[in-house]
């Protein structure tokens, strides 16, 4: 797929003949211990969410139904990637500026993180996010 600022994660896949299941465990996907997950279900149509950045934050992202476009941003290059059930996660570090577009009606979009939520660690602003990236921080 040619994904270069992010990593794409091979889960699990415990598939048999009663039907599909995945795995995200320490060692074979999940790259952090766990301490919050959130979803994002019912998205409406045309809504794009996202839209900041991480300073500390790890997040491992699996579509469970339906499809999702991210979009990636790393201050200069910009990056798409369409995810889908499959065996693949999207792995984020911090540092990384991230837009989900053209959710569809049926997408269940699954966040994994290594903390709990903390306002003081995201970027919202996409300059001020540039800025961060352009003194070394990011
Ligand atoms: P927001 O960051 O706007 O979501 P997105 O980046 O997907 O557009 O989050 C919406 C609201 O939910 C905002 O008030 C913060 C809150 N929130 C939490 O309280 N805990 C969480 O784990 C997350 C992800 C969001």
């Amino acid at each position: 797929m040619g994904l270069s600022l992010a990593q794409l994660i091979s889960l699990e896949v415990k598939d048999d003949a009663r039907g599909g299941l995945m795995v995200a465990q320490i060692g074979a996907g999940l790259p952090f211990v766990v301490r919050r997950v959130y979803w994002l279900h019912g998205t409406k149509p045309g809504v794009a969410r996202g839209f900041h950045a991480h300073k500390k934050l790890r997040q491992v992202c699996v579509c469970l139904a339906g499809s999702v476009r991210v979009v990636l941003f790393d201050g200069q290059r910009e990056e798409s990637v369409v995810l889908k059930p499959n065996h693949e996660a999207l792995y984020l570090e911090p540092g990384l500026w991230r837009e989900m577009h053209d959710f569809s009606p049926d997408c269940i979009f699954m966040v994994f993180a290594d903390a709990e939520y903390d306002e003081a660690d995201y970027i919202r602003d996409r300059q001020e996010f540039i800025r961060y990236r352009q003194g070394g921080q990011g």
